[in-house]
Order: C-alpha cells, then sequence, then structure tokens
C-alpha cells in the first residue's frame, strides 16, 4: 500500500465531510448484476464497488472478460453522481487474468516466491488493462484437508511457505504504489480459518485454539499486512462459534488494533446476510449492524448495507462514526489507488498488455517449476534418445480448458495448447508420439509402445470453491485404466493433473515415475512436454524443479494430514515405551504420507552433509548451515529447507516446523553451502495465556530435501 500522506486523509476528510449519510452507506455497497445493470444505482452514489463480471461462476468454468470501455462507461455513470465518487472495479484475479499461471497450489510447489511476484504483476497489467483496479487475491488460507476443493487455491498446508506467497503475490499486484495504472489493490482472504472447514467441506465452521490460529492460519494474514496489502476479505466460516464475518476481535482488535492495518474489508459473497443462517442475526438489519461493528467495511453484494443501515442509524442500532470510518476507508483506499485522479482506462492499453508473448514465456517457465517430479525409478524420465515410440494416453490427454484450472473466469481455451499438440511441438526429433484418450484405445497403444505416459487427474470443475470430495482417489474408472494400462508390461510414466493432493498409492506403486502437474495454466502443455523430454524449446536442459507443498495422501482416511502436527504421547516415530505396540497409527495401512510435505526429484540427486549449527546456544542468533553436492551428471535445482524442532515447551510443539528455503543451482559435481540464520523471534510461539514467545531450552535442526530429511543438530537457548 502507498504510504498514507497527508493529501490522502485531507482529501477523505474533505469529501466525508460533504458526504450525505446515504452517499456514505452507498460506498458501503458492493454491487454486482450480470443481467439487467442498474445504472441509476451508480448514478445516485448507492454503490462503491462493482463486482465486473459477466458471471457469478464461484471460479468454475470461464466467463467473457470485462472491458475498458465497459469500465469507463459505469466510470462515466459515477460521475453524474453529486460528488463523482469514482468506482472501484472488483475480479477475482487469482492466478492470471489471460495469462494463466499454475492454480495458486501448484504455484506454491515452485517454492519460488520471486516467480509469484513475477506473474502476479503481470495479472494486474493484463486486468487492469481491462479496467479492473481490485483483486480478490491472495487467497491465504493454510489447507490441510485435501477433501476441501479450494486447497487448490493457496498456498498448502505450511504458514512459512504461505507467509512468502502472500508477501510476493501482494507486492506483485500492488507494487510499491498501487496508483500506478498497471497495479491492482489486492485482497487477502479468507481471514480466517476458511481452510480448516469441517469435513472439507466449504462453508462448514471450524473450531481452533488460539495457538493454532496465531500460529498457523493468521500468519499468512499477518505477512500480507505487513507488505501493505490493501484490502481484505472476512471468510464464510463459523469460527469457534462466532462467524469471521461477525468477528470484531479478529477483524478490529487483531487485524487494526495489533496489526494496524489500515485498509479495507470487504465481505465474501454474501456472508454479511448469511449471519442470519448461522444463526447470529434475527434480519438483515441485525446482520448488517454486528458486521459493520465486527469491522466489515463493505457488504459484497448482499445488499444489507444498502437497505439497511440508514433504518440501523435511526434506530440507535448503529452509530454514524461506524458507518463515517467504514466510508472513510473505502474512500482512502480509492484514494490511493488514484482513482480520484484518474478514474479512467487508456482503451489502447489492451490491445498490448495482454497475452504478450513474454507472459506466456514466465507462464511457461512457472509451469515448469510448478509440477512435481515424485517418483522416477531406474532413471525411467527423462524421455530422451533412449525411446523411439512414447504413447501418451489417458482422460486428459487432449486436455485444454482444463489446463487453466480452478478460478481461471478470464482464461480462454482457445488461448491455451491442448496438452497432445504441445507434447508434439516440445518432443525431440525421431521420437513418435502416438495418443489416445479412451481406455480400450489406450490400452492398446501402451501394448505397442516403448513407453506409456499415462494422464489422469482431474477436471477444474473438481477443485475451487463448492467442490469438495469425499474420496481422494483418483475420478471413477482411472485406477482401472492405470491397471490396465501398467498390465502391459511397459514403463510407465504417470502424469496427475489435479487441483488437490490425490492418494495415488496403488497407482504411483504400478508408474515407473510420477509427475504431479496441478493444473498448470496456459502454458501448462508445454512446460510438461519440456520436463518430460528433458528440453527446453530453445534446446535448454530441462528438469523438474518442483517441492510438494502439501502433504500427498495413501488414503481419503488421513485427511486431514499434515506434516507439522504434534507429537502425541504415543508417536509413531519414537521407541516404544511401556505402551509397546498402542502407537499413533491405523492397522489398515501407513498413517505416514505417499510423498512428505517438501517432497520433490529432480534429474540428478543432491547429496546434503555437514549439517552444523554455528554455536550450541542461541545468544542473538544462530547459523545451520549444510553442504549440498550435485551427485549426478546432470545440473539441477535444490530447494534446500530448514526445519526447527522445539523439544520441551510449555505447550507441545510441532515435530517439525518450517523456518527457511533456498533455491541453489547446482552443476555436476558442484557443492555449495546453504545456510540460514534463526533468531529467537523465529522460534516463538503462542503460549497458553495468549502470550507469545521462544521458550528457553533444547532445539533440532535439520536442513534437507523434505520434511523429514536431513540430519539433526542441536542448540538450545
Ligand atoms: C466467492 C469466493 C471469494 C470470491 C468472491 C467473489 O464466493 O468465496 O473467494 O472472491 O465470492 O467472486
Amino acid at each position: 500500500m502507498p504510504p498514507e500522506t497527508s493529501t490522502t486523509e485531507s482529501f477523505v476528510d474533505n469529501l466525508v465531510a460533504q458526504m450525505t449519510v446515504d452517499e456514505k452507506i452507498g460506498q458501503l455497497h458492493q454491487y454486482f448484476n450480470f443481467n439487467d445493470f442498474d445504472s441509476d444505482l451508480i448514478r445516485q452514489g448507492r454503490a462503491g464497488s462493482v463486482i465486473n463480471a459477466a458471471g457469478a461462476l464461484g471460479g468454475q468454468g470461464q466467463s467473457a472478460s470485462t472491458s475498458a470501455e465497459t469500465c469507463n462507461h459505469i466510470q462515466r455513470l459515477a460521475q453524474e453522481s453529486r460528488l463523482k465518487i469514482p468506482q472501484l472495479f472488483g475480479r477475482d484475479v487469482i492466478h492470471g487474468y489471460r495469462t494463466v499461471f499454475p492454480i495458486n497450489l501448484g504455484q506454491a510447489a515452485a517454492w519460488n516466491p520471486e516467480l509469484a511476484e513475477a506473474a502476479a504483476a503481470v495479472a494486474a497489467r493484463e486486468a487492469s488493462a481491462d479496467g479492473i483496479k481490485w483483486t480478490f487475491a491472495p487467497m491465504l488460507d493454510i489447507a490441510r484437508d485435501a477433501r476441501w476443493g479450494r486447497i487448490a487455491e493457496g498456498a498448502g498446508e505450511d504458514p512459512f511457505l504461505g507467509a512468502a506467497m502472500a508477501r510476493a503475490v501482494v507486492r506483485g499486484f500492488q507494487g510499491d504504489d498501487f496508483s500506478n495504472p498497471e497495479r491492482l489493490v489486492a485482497c487477502a482472504k479468507h481471514y480466517v480459518g476458511y481452510g480448516a472447514a469441517e469435513g472439507g467441506r466449504d462453508y462448514e465452521g471450524a473450531e481452533l485454539s488460539e495457538a493454532t490460529l496465531r500460529d498457523v492460519y493468521l500468519p499468512p494474514f499477518q505477512a500480507a499486512v505487513q507488505a501493505g496489502v490493501g484490502s481484505l476479505m472476512s471468510g464464510f466460516l463459523d469460527l469457534n462459534g462466532i462467524p469471521a464475518t461477525a468477528n470484531r476481535r479478529l477483524l478490529t482488535e487483531v487485524l487494526r488494533g495489533e496489526w494496524g492495518f489500515q485498509g479495507l474489508v470487504v465481505s465474501d459473497w454474501g456472508s454479511v446476510q448469511e449471519l442470519i443462517a448461522h444463526g447470529i442475526a434475527e434480519d438483515d438489519a441485525q446482520a448488517a449492524a454486528i458486521a459493520l461493528h465486527a469491522g466489515v467495511d463493505m457488504d459484497m453484494v448482499s445488499g444489507v448495507y444498502l437497505n439497511t443501515l440508514a433504518g440501523s442509524l435511526r434506530a440507535g442500532r448503529v452509530s454514524r462514526e461506524e458507518i463515517d470510518e467504514a466510508a472513510r476507508r473505502v474512500l482512502r483506499v480509492k484514494h490511493q489507488a488514484g482513482l480520484f485522479a484518474s478514474p479512467f482506462t487508456d482503451t489502447a492499453r489492451a490491445a498490448h498488455d495482454i497475452l504478450r508473448p513474454e507472459a506466456r514465456a514466465l507462464a511457461r517457465q512457472f509451469a515448469r517449476e510448478s509440477i512435481v517430479l515424485l517418483k522416477n525409478a531406474h532413471g525411467l524420465l527423462p524421455l530422451d534418445g533412449r525411446y523411439k515410440r512414447v504413447a501418451v494416453v489417458g482422460p486428459l490427454v487432449h486436455a485444454q480448458a482444463e489446463l487453466l484450472g480452478t478460478w481461471a473466469p478470464d482464461g480462454r481455451p482457445e488461448e491455451v495448447t491442448p496438452l497432445s499438440e504441445a507434447l508434439a511441438q516440445t518432443a525431440p526429433q525421431g521420437l513418435r508420439l502416438t495418443f489416445a484418450e479412451h481406455a480400450d484405445r489406450a490400452v492398446l497403444a501402451a501394448a505397442s509402445a516403448e513407453v506409456v505416459v499415462l494422464v489422469v487427474g482431474e477436471h477444474p470443475a473438481r477443485s475451487g470453491e463448492n467442490a469438495n470430495v469425499a474420496d481422494l482417489g483418483l475420478p471413477p474408472g482411472q485406477a482401472e485404466l492405470v491397471q490396465a494400462v501398467a498390465a502391459q508390461g511397459k514403463p510407465v510414466v504417470l502424469v496427475v493433473l489435479a487441483g488437490r493432493p490425490l492418494a495415488i498409492a496403488r497407482e504411483a506403486a504400478l508408474a515407473g515415475a510420477v509427475l504431479y502437474g496441478w493444473h498448470p495454466g496456459t502454458e501448462g502443455g508445454a512446460a510438461l512436454g519440456e520436463l518430460l523430454f528433458g528440453l527446453t524449446g530453445d534446446g535448454q536442459p530441462a528438469a523438474p524443479s518442483g517441492h510438494l507443498p502439501v502433504s500427498l495422501p495413501r488414503a481419503t482416511g488421513q485427511a486431514p494430514l499434515y506434516y507439522n502436527h504434534k507429537s502425541s504421547g504415543r508417536p509413531l516415530a519414537q521407541p516404544a515405551t511401556v505402551s509397546g505396540a498402542f502407537l499413533s497409527r491405523y492397522v489398515d495401512q501407513p498413517s505416514t504420507p505417499l510423498f512428505p510435505f517438501g517432497h520433490g526429484l529432480t534429474y540428478t540427486r543432491f547429496d546434503y552433509a555437514h549439517t552444523q549449527a554455528s554455536a550450541e546456544r542461541l545468544r542473538d542468533q544462530i547459523e545451520i548451515s549444510v553442504e549440498i553436492t550435485n551427485k549426478g551428471a546432470r545440473a539441477g535445482l535444490a530447494v534446500a529447507q530448514l526445519y526447527v524442532r522445539d523439544l520441551v515447551g510449555s505447550l507441545t510443539r510441532p515435530v517439525r516446523e518450517l523456518k527457511g528455503f533456498a533455491r541453489l543451482a547446482l552443476a555436476p559435481g558442484e557443492t555449495q553451502r546453504a545456510s540460514f540464520t534463526l533468531t529467537a523471534a523465529d522460534l516463538a510461539f503462542t503460549r497458553a495465556d495468549g502470550s507469545r514467545g521462544a521458550e528457553p531450552g533444547r532445539f533440532l535442526a535439520w536442513i534437507g530435501e523434505d520434511c523429514l530429511s536431513g540430519r539433526a543438530v542441536e542448540f538450545e537457548i
């Protein structure tokens, strides 16, 4: 967010002083209607923001984009209002606009915040060229339950990685001054705890302890606020009996009192009026009064602010100060966004700012870095000159719109190269590819090929909002297909395209190699081809470098599954005491993940050696370091991950917590030292009395290539 300047404050003070109550309340209403647009509402200043969308899709599928002309037309209507207060056009620009990048879970798998920042900047340039000024992103919900469809939209299960992505994406959307016409106001959502929805079902409630809330779910939001995010969205969920949209402690005391957030808070879609269904409001008026008092400045599309706040003011249910303060926050963001100075969009921009070649190149790089190589037995990949006949089969072999993933409303399938075409374009000379989508043809094609690439996974309609699953297995029929193709006895490269971690234990066991591609976006097909064949389009070596931002389960029944769990009194990993074999486990299969958080292979291998701590005791800080050597014949990128464990605390502590990561490009035979600095602040946690701090005692630290690897070193505070 740009620095608050006196001009903004004096401007807002002056404007608010001129406004009637109705005009102030108008600023608190976000309007949406793609059927019959109410121009008079805009002319009368009875909407502060417009969600400019051709359809309310909840992230499903694509819709007609808005345009600078449409936004300018609405802006001219706003100029007819008494005070000419400009409209703030909002839209879900979640992981790209017309150039669609990997879904955010895939972006997190790249462990490359700088890339996420660059992608968000491209999305901002493209969306703002069409008149959008406010995006309802980044989505920062920590997700530990793969049944939840919106796990696709966030950065996974870890607060450290989540916070790093939050900072990067806010910077990417906003730059250091979002009055820049090519930047957007970002919106950290869905504050807070939405990802903990019971059963992985959207809109369900969650019960979270204060310590878990503070140490797991809030950190990405605090990071976004520290990065200057201009707005925040309250969630749908009932959190510990208080809906997030009605939670004054979190929306005002924590967000503004503790963190100093100055931006605006918008509700989620209808979530103010939903306080009635939650059972904490009798009617619209009470719902609006509760939300306004909690700290929600703008009501997303339900209309209860617009329709009831004037009456509630007269009835004393809300105060003038609350209405004035909410209106100030909306006007402040509009002024900082430069909308009073230049409310219109240059209509010439769209022609050259959207889908530029460099945007596509960035999308291809991001897709390449997002794909995770989970398994590569006997160096099956890359499919280099060893093979002449490759069958590429499966239900997603011709994926086109599917590559865009959920929450890509402005992506256009016709601007996506179908997967099969992209693979044909990236395959090396002399390699013959045959394609077969349907099961019977797939099995036949596998029988006559040297190696099979089997592309399975989810249609994006199975992920995103209101798309939760009760079974994490592959979609119907695909497990049988994998069995049938594997029965042909040829090496199988399993490619999984999905919006969530799927339970693919059997299928992974049958495959020689497994690539997890998430939904990789506009350039995802070419990116997958470059990794399969080990060569970029311009002939450079290409190798996977993705690492899991979520734990991959063996079975649905493991959900929720996450690495930074507590030990329990009978941990599976600890030698049994008097409890003997009575340990935390399942009797029907291992309780460990199929592939752990942080896991990711490449086409070489790294040796981590000589982990050391710079001292036995952390005074001001301590350095943990390791030597990483590329032991293979190919260059590779190592993602070194620092984990710590607080062995004894006043509360139980996670068995591991990510506290740092670094990307190291290593040539064959090259050794580099990765080192991380830790301070007591990095080891602080929320105690039973709500205070926060690190406690004296022993700690273990590891640096490795996933959450289970590395040699432990000990130090103490
Ligand atoms: C949806 C989503 C939210 C989105 C908003 C506007 O219901 O929960 O993430 O930004 O409504 O589309």
